[in-house]
Order: structure tokens, then C-alpha cells, then sequence
């Protein structure tokens, strides 16, 4: 598979010619057949129409075998997403701090892209730990400072030891100079947007309004978001449903946004207020003020203020010269990611000295997380409530402790709470395998005394709390990548690729070749100074063996030695943190539901009890709700409810009409689906056009491209997509264009000409502002998506690049991945997803055989009561009660013993 990747691969030299997903015609025959080639004119990417990337409709008929076809298909669309891989990481690579002048010329005769050590991730002399790693001489992690997760993140890379830790700026993955189009800095952004945008401008509220609401067949039984008295089961909140995702998987990716970055600092922006809109819109392409009576009929709030969002640098940024052009050596502002960008949960253990002290540790065991009794509910506890000593917000008064408490709902108390009961898991295994065997060898080793054997007698709490985290943060990952994300992309190609990053494409079970491999790619690759090989042919090569403890089999490892502990993490040339554009693809609000279906275990599973709002659990709301229902029922409420499409006309309306007490305004509410769009704004985000077509993918030339080209004339979904068509041609405009005016250097046509502001409608006529429309607008209107993708094609080409290199730069999944940071009892833990040997699931779903997946076995092991319940669920996101069916299969059928599930009726 490999070879085959590395003979098919054709990275053009330059960003202009980008494969965009596209493939010949003869290529798309191969892979698809006709279907394939049907839809090559589309923008979007061609392996989605391939044989095998669907359910049972997309496997071959009428060949001698099928099975070939299916193949050719199935690899085609890997070989596609691993092209894609590295054309985004040979192009899509911009760090913010300093560094992207030496990544662009290189630095003392070595290639940008294969440089490792970049003085902007130095230590600053106000930090504690300056003198430790070399002070203002070379700078270099050691002793303790290796050994674990530490709370900041620094030295998780040995020798950059700042890097990804809190307070670092965000990267970005477009080029500086298409950054902040609103603020007109350069003639191709003048040229693609006129002088049509600004912070508040098309409107933001208008937009949300316009284009998000969730709309109601019987509002007084949403009454916006707010349900019924009494929690009745008789409320109702209309939303457009993915049958294949769970609520639980809303919760999990806030959760995991939560550990990877924030913008604010406690919850709170800068002291300063803004505007967000309900003012203007669009009448005959002019911008006029909203009268009294839109307003009304909008049902938008002029009187609504937010904070300003921080910035870390709005001074004019360096440029530096390079042939005959002028380049920025960052973006015209940056913004500081409050979080650790690493995938360490932080949200659950903190990432500054303030955050670490809402973690509490229990005095019992202080290897443990405090865990405190419920009033008649079984188990380990749950988190403590804050005191009044805590560091919080006041908004953040009565809920459970946690490092990072915003925006806190039931499903994120009930995930803490889950991830708390894992912590205290590894640890009490921990403790009893030290009881029955204190004196064999854990496999940890000091750094100080490397020769040392630890022996399970001699791990401290403090120790066993820190590998306990280690593990709990590997298992989140691992949960995330095998499990998570191949059900948010429910398709065969997406479960070999996510499966290959982190087992490697050899499979699990990879063994000895797997681990050549491995060699090869860290011995060879990692330390290339050229180039191309360093960064393209690295990744190809890390499928084999997968990222996941790349570098941590290597002869002669030695733990006081960063060529072994550092040596398989690999940056691409380009310091890790996440980019704006990152944050801007997970602002994933529609996939939260306005009610709950809540369900009661013990009484009937398949009943809906009551339909609590997801708003009455907000904040220090939630832990009643947590404590008095208990983990059990809502971990089948939350498993067994769909949670919201991704897609125009279905954000939560309660997060449009959200009250947050620390506003400082008149309404003290916020419509946080517009605030999405002025963030992006403020953050530089590109408009979704050139957004795409910096990551190398088509353009679209006008809103008649958001609509299927697969859809059914005269179908329900087909009016409807027309009627969002008309909508944003309504919100955005229109404009006469001038084929004079080039608009972008991203890409080029297809005949080599450059792209100008008519995107090939004839000059002078009236062409659709498609420019303007905001990326988070763009990526849910994305109505033609891969089979079982939850996220739009835009929001996946985001993730290819930054779900790989999140793992391929943390030392702790690579070559730190070892006993000697983990212990034995905690690498054989994230291998086999718990205590004792893997266990294997039942069957081969869908044709393959699979071990019981982590997040199964962490529900469990620490929500046994859930054992019956969860007999028949392969995948822990997948809704509980759903029948998978047969390959891929969307479909929404109840499985056997679900069949009353009230959530089937009426469908
Ligand atoms: C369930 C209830 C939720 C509430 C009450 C909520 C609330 C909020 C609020 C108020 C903000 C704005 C912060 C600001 O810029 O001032 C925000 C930002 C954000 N939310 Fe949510 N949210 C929820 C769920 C989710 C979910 C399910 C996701 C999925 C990933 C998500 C992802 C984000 C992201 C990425 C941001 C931007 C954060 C940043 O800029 O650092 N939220 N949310």
C-alpha cells in the first residue's frame, strides 16, 4: 500500500496547480465508474463517488468480482487524502511567532521545512523554569521537567521547550496576506471584496437569523430553547438529525476543543465592549439600517454587547523579501492560545498555575482525583462542587470542579466526571498490581538515574498521578482518532486512514515490519536535511507504521538522550500550535441539540422520560441535574439521542438567546451562532472561497454551487437548498464584476490564467458576492458531502492537516510513547484500552474485526451499571439504540430490544 502511495504521488512545486481533489477522467472511471466521472465537474473532491467510499449503493455490480473494484476505490480515496496530506503540509504551514522567514528560506544551508529548533521556542527569563532548561545558553529539557505532562506544557518538545505551551500565539494555515480580508491590506483582497466587509458587516445577527435559526413546526413547544415547565416530556424543539452521531459526540468534541485552545483568559475577553449587529442589511445590494419592524420580524437584539476579543499584536508585521517579492513574516494581527495546544487534557488537569488549583487531588490517595459521594447514586462519586476559594469566574459558582469550567453544560459535567473515574482506574489498578508485586520493575525510569530500576513499591502519589494523566490524555487521543472521528466520517476510506494513523496502515497487529518501518522513517526521514524528503515523504512513510509510538521502538533507547526521547516527533519545519482557522472549523454549535431526550435506565431505557433544555443545565445548573439523575442515565440519554446536522438552518436556539450574567450589557444575552462570525472576523479568518482555496480545494463560482449536484428536481431537500441559494444571494449580494481585477495567487484556472472577480461569468455582468460569504456560513452550506461525513469537505481538509501533525508533534505519542515515561501497566493500558489483554468484539462490523473500542471500555469500567445497555454498540458515538445495519449503512432502525425507543416513532 505504501509503495503504491509513493509511485502515485505528484506534488506540484509551486501552490498554484493544486490537485484540489481532483482526479483524470480515466482515473475516476477506474475508481468509480461512471458515477465517478458524473460529478468531476463539481467542486468538490472526486473519491467520494468512488466504489466502496459509500454504503451498500457504492460497492460494484455486474463484474466478474466486485471485490477489485471495491478496492481500487477504497485505495484511490486513501491515496487522494494522502496527496492532499502533503500538499497541505508542504503549503498550508504559517507560524505566527517568527519563525516562517527561516521556514521559507531555509536557515545555514538546511531547508525550512526540515528544521527542528527555532529560538522563538526558547524559554523567556520570566519563566521558572529559564535557568533549568540552559537559561539564555542553549536551551535543553531535562530531569524532571521530561518526565510528565507538565501543567504549562512546556518541554514536551526537549529542546523548543515553549513550544505549544499556554500563551503561545496561534499559527495560521493560509498565507499571511489573505488573512483579515476586511481590512483591505492588499490589492488582491481589495480586488476580491471591494470595500463590502467589515466587522458587522453583511450583519452577523442578520445572518444567523437569516440563514441558522432552527425553524419550528410548533414554537410554543420550544419556546425557543427553553422547553416546558417541569422538564414535560411534551416539549418540543425541531432539528435536523444525524442519524449515525450521538449527542455524546456534541459533548466530546467541546470537550476536546476545551483541551486544545481557547481565545479568552477565565472565561472573559478584553475589558472593552463591542457591538455585535441586528443594524444593517441588504436591500438591492445597498446596506441599509434594520427598520423597527425587521428587527421584530428577525427577532435579532441591537442592544447585545460582547466583549472584544485579545490581541496579542495589531503592530504592522516584519516582511522580509524573498526574489522579487515582499512577504509577511506573520499575519497583520495575532491572537495567544490561553490553552496548551497539546492534546494533554487540560481541560480535565489545567494548563496554568491558576487552573491547576480548581484540580482537586483527593488526601486519601493524593495519586488520585477527589471524587465525592451522590446522595443515592452508586459508584466512585462525582467532582467536588468549587469553593469558595477556588480561582473561578463568579459565573462559574456551583459547578463541578474542573481546569477548565466555560460554557458548561451536562455533557461536559458528564464526560469530567467520566474522565475523573478513569484517572482514579489507572491509578487503583496501579496500586493493586504494587500490592500483589511490590517489588518488580514498573518500567519507570528517572532520568537522574537512568540505570535505576523503579519498582512498583517506589512510584510516589505525586509519580502515579502524572502517569495516570499520561495515560488518560493517550486514551483521548486514541478514543478520538479510532473512534470518534471514524464515525464523524462514517466510511470505509476514513476507517482505514484513521485506523493507519494511529496503528499504522500494517494494521494493529503490524509487528516486526511495522516497526522497521518505523526506523526507517525516523532514522532516514526525520533527520533529512532536504526537504522534500523530510516533510512529503516522512508522512507517506509514517502510514505504514502509523504516528502513534513512531520512534519509541528504536535500538539502544536512552531516556537521558533527546535523540531517542525527542527523536520521532517531526514539525514539518513549523512550530506546532493550532491556527485560527482551526478554531474556526470546530465552532460546531448546530450539533447541539435545544432538548435532551432524558431517559431513565432502570425504569425503560427505550422510554423518553422527559426532554430536559440544554440551557437548564448551563453552568452551575448542571450539577443537580448530574447528581440527582446519576451518570448511568445520562450516559443513555446522551448516547442514544442524534445530535444536530452540521448544516445552514440548525443552530441551537437557545445559544441564539443565550443570557450569560457577566455581560455588561442591557440585555445581558448573547447569539452566540453571530458571535461565531464576528470571532472569525476578528480573528483574520479568509472568507470561505479563498479559505478553500488556500487549502487546495475548487473554488465555487457561485451560491448555485452550494446545491447537491446529486439531489433530486423537485424533491423536499432540493427546494430547500434552492431556498438557501436565494437566502444568501438575499444576505450577501451581488456585485458587477471586472475581469480585471486578479482576486487570488492561491490557485490559477485551469488554463493557466489567473483568477479574477468575474470567476469565469463574462466581464460586466452581475455575479454572485461569493467572496464575501463567511467561512463558518460556507462550511454548513456545503450540502454535498461524503458518505457518513458529519463535517463538511471544507471543515475535513482542516482537520487532514492538523489531526496528524497534533500527533506527529507531541512527544508523548511518538517517541516518548515508552515504560520508562508511562510505566509497563500504562503503555499495555493504551494499547489494549484498559487493565489485562485486548479484548475483541463480537463479529467483523463492517468486515472487520475489531477490538471492543476504548471509550466502551471506559464506559464500562467506570459506569458498570451501562453493561446491558451497551451489549450491541460497536462504536460508543454511533446512537446507542440505532441498528448499524450493513456496510456504512445510515440508516435509522432500531436495533433488537430497542424497537419501542419512542425516538423511532413518528420519524
Ligand atoms: C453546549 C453548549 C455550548 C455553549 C453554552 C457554548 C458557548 C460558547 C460561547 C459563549 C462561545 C463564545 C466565546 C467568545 O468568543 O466570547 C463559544 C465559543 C466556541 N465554542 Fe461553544 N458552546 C457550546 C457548545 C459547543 C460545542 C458542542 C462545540 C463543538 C466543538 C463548541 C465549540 C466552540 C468553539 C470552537 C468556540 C471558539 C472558542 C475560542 O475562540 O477559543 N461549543 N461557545
Amino acid at each position: 500500500m505504501v509503495s503504491d502511495q509513493l509511485r502515485d504521488l505528484k506534488i506540484p512545486a509551486n501552490r498554484a496547480p493544486r490537485f484540489q481533489g481532483k482526479v483524470s477522467q480515466a482515473e475516476a472511471l477506474c475508481r468509480g465508474g461512471a458515477r465517478a466521472v458524473q460529478f468531476r465537474g463539481t467542486p468538490w473532491v472526486d473519491w467520494s463517488n468512488y466504489w466502496g467510499a459509500g454504503d451498500m449503493s457504492s460497492l460494484p455490480t455486474g463484474f466478474i468480482s466486485t471485490k477489485l473494484p471495491a478496492q481500487r476505490g477504497v485505495i484511490g480515496a486513501l491515496e487522494d487524502l494522502e496527496l492532499q496530506r502533503v500538499e497541505l503540509i508542504k503549503f498550508n504551514l504559517f507560524d505566527n511567532s517568527g519563525t516562517y522567514p527561516d521556514y521559507f528560506q531555509g536557515r545555514d544551508g538546511v531547508s525550512g521545512s526540515a528544521l527542528k529548533v527555532w529560538q522563538q521556542m526558547r524559554l523567556q527569563p520570566a519563566n521558572p523554569s529559564y535557568k533549568v532548561v540552559g537559561g539564555d545558553g542553549t536551551q535543553a529539557c531535562k530531569g524532571d521537567l521530561i518526565r510528565w505532562r507538565t501543567v504549562s506544557g512546556i518541554c514536551n518538545d526537549i529542546l523548543n521547550p515553549a513550544m505549544g505551551s499556554s500563551g503561545m500565539l496561534f499559527a495560521r494555515n493560509v498565507e499571511f496576506e489573505s488573512s483579515f480580508p476586511d481590512l483591505g491590506l492588499n490589492e488582491l483582497a481589495q480586488n476580491r471584496h471591494g470595500s463590502r466587509l467589515s466587522l458587522l458587516q453583511p450583519d452577523p445577527q442578520v445572518i444567523s437569523r437569516k440563514l441558522f435559526t432552527r425553524i419550528q413546526t410548533n414554537p410554543d413547544k420550544c419556546q425557543a430553547g427553553y422547553g416546558l415547565p417541569n422538564d414535560s416530556k411534551d416539549a418540543s424543539c425541531d432539528y435536523k438529525k444525524a442519524p449515525f452521531f450521538n449527542v455524546l459526540a456534541a459533548y466530546w468534541i467541546q470537550f476536546m476543543t476545551h483541551d486544545w485552545f481557547s481565545h479568552l483568559e477565565e472565561g472573559h475577553n478584553q475589558s472593552q465592549y463591542m457591538d455585535v449587529g441586528c443594524q444593517t442589511k441588504l436591500v438591492n445590494n445597498v446596506q441599509q439600517p434594520l427598520t423597527p419592524e425587521d428587527i421584530q420580524a428577525l427577532g435579532c437584539r441591537p442592544d447585545d454587547r460582547i466583549d472584544k476579543g485579545y490581541v496579542a499584536e495589531d503592530n504592522a508585521p516584519p516582511t522580509f523579501v524573498s526574489g522579487e517579492k515582499t512577504r509577511l513574516a506573520r499575519a497583520p494581527r495575532t491572537m495567544a492560545n490561553t490553552n496548551t495546544a497539546w492534546w494533554d487534557a487540560s481541560q480535565l488537569y489545567g494548563f496554568d498555575d491558576t487552573s491547576r488549583l480548581r484540580v482537586k487531588r483527593d488526601p486519601a490517595d493524593t495519586a488520585k482525583l477527589l471524587l465525592v459521594p451522590a446522595v443515592g447514586q452508586p459508584g466512585p462519586g462525582y467532582l467536588p462542587i468549587f469553593g469558595p476559594n477556588d480561582p473561578i469566574n463568579p459565573e462559574w459558582a456551583g459547578q463541578e470542579a474542573s481546569g477548565f469550567p466555560d460554557n458548561w453544560t451536562i455533557g461536559l459535567s458528564f464526560l469530567h466526571n467520566l474522565f475523573a473515574r478513569e484517572h482514579n482506574s489507572v491509578v487503583a489498578e496501579f496500586r493493586r498490581v504494587a500490592a500483589s508485586t511490590p517489588d518488580a520493575d514498573c518500567g519507570l525510569r528517572d532520568p537522574a538515574q537512568p540505570k535505576q530500576i523503579i519498582h512498583y513499591r517506589d512510584v510516589t502519589p505525586d509519580q502515579l498521578f502524572e502517569i495516570a494523566r499520561l495515560v488518560v490524555a493517550a486514551e483521548i487521543a486514541k478514543i478520538h482518532t479510532i473512534e470518534w472521528t471514524p464515525q464523524l466520517l462514517y466510511n470505509e476510506p476514513l476507517y482505514l486512514g484513521m485506523n493507519g494513523n494511529w496503528f499504522g496502515l500494517l494494521g494493529q497487529n503490524g509487528g516486526l515490519l511495522s516497526k522497521a518501518l518505523s526506523d526507517i522513517v525516523v532514522n532516514n526521514f526525520g533527520k533529512s536535511t532536504d526537504a522534500a524528503k523530510a516533510s512529503a515523504w516522512y508522512s507517506v512513510f509514517a502510514s505504514g507504521p502509523g504516528i502513534f509510538g513512531l520512534g519509541s521502538h528504536v535500538n539502544g533507547y536512552d531516556i537521558t538522550n533527546p535523540k531517542y526521547t525527542n527523536g520521532g516527533v517531526n514539525h514539518f519545519g513549523s512550530p506546532f500550535n493550532f491556527p485560527e482557522e482551526f478554531v474556526s472549523v470546530y465552532r460546531l454549535h448546530p450539533l447541539v441539540p435545544d432538548l435532551l431526550e432524558y431517559r431513565d435506565l432502570k425504569d425503560d431505557p427505550n422510554k423518553i422520560a422527559k426532554r430536559i433544555p440544554v440551557v437548564e443545565t448551563f453552568q452551575g445548573k448542571a450539577t443537580s441535574f448530574s447528581q440527582t439523575m446519576g451518570m448511568a442515565n445520562w450516559g443513555v440519554t446522551l448516547g442514544r439521542q442524534r445530535l444536530g446536522l452540521l448544516t445552514l438552518h440548525n443552530s441551537p436556539l437557545f445559544l441564539q438567546n443565550l443570557k450569560m450574567g457577566r455581560l455588561d450589557s442591557k440585555t445581558q444575552q448573547i447569539d452566540v451562532v453571530a458571535l461565531d462570525i464576528i470571532r472569525d472576523r476578528e480573528h483574520g479568518v479568509p472568507r470561505f472561497n479563498e479559505f478553500r482555496r488556500q487549502y487546495g480545494l475548487r473554488q465555487l463560482t457561485s451560491f448555485d454551487d452550494f446545491m447537491d449536484p446529486g439531489a433530486a428536481p423537485g424533491l423536499p431537500d432540493r427546494l430547500e437548498q434552492q431556498d438557501a441559494v436565494n437566502t444568501l444571494r438575499e444576505v450577501y449580494g451581488q456585485h458587477v464584476c471586472d475581469a480585471s481585477k486578479i482576486i487570488t495567487d492561491a490557485q490559477i484556472n485551469e488554463d493557466g490564467s489567473p483568477i479574477n472577480d468575474c470567476l469565469g461569468h463574462p466581464n460586466g455582468t452581475l455575479v454572485d458576492n461569493i467572496e464575501d460569504v463567511d467561512t463558518a456560513v460556507g462550511y454548513l452550506a456545503e450540502y454535498r458531502r461524503p458518505h457518513g461525513y458529519a463535517i463538511s469537505e471544507t471543515q475535513f481538509v482542516v482537520f487532514i492537516l492538523n489531526a496528524s501533525r497534533r500527533l506527529f508533534s507531541d512527544r508523548f505519542f511518538t517517541s516518548s510513547f515508552r515504560p520508562e515515561f508511562y510505566t509497563k501497566l500504562g503503555v499495555d493500558w493504551v494499547n489494549n484500552n484498559g487493565p489485562g489483554p485486548e479484548q475483541l468484539e463480537k463479529g467483523t462490523p463492517n468486515g472487520h474485526k475489531q477490538p471492543v473500542s476504548p471509550m466502551k471500555r471506559i464506559l464500562l469500567r467506570n459506569i458498570p451499571e451501562l453493561a446491558p445497555e451497551l451489549d450491541n454498540v460497536i462504536n460508543a458515538f454511533d446512537p446507542w439504540a440505532r441498528n448499524r445495519g450493513q456496510y456504512y449503512s445510515l440508516g435509522w432502525e432500531p436495533r433488537p430490544g430497542a424497537e419501542s425507543d419512542d425516538s423511532f416513532k413518528n420519524q
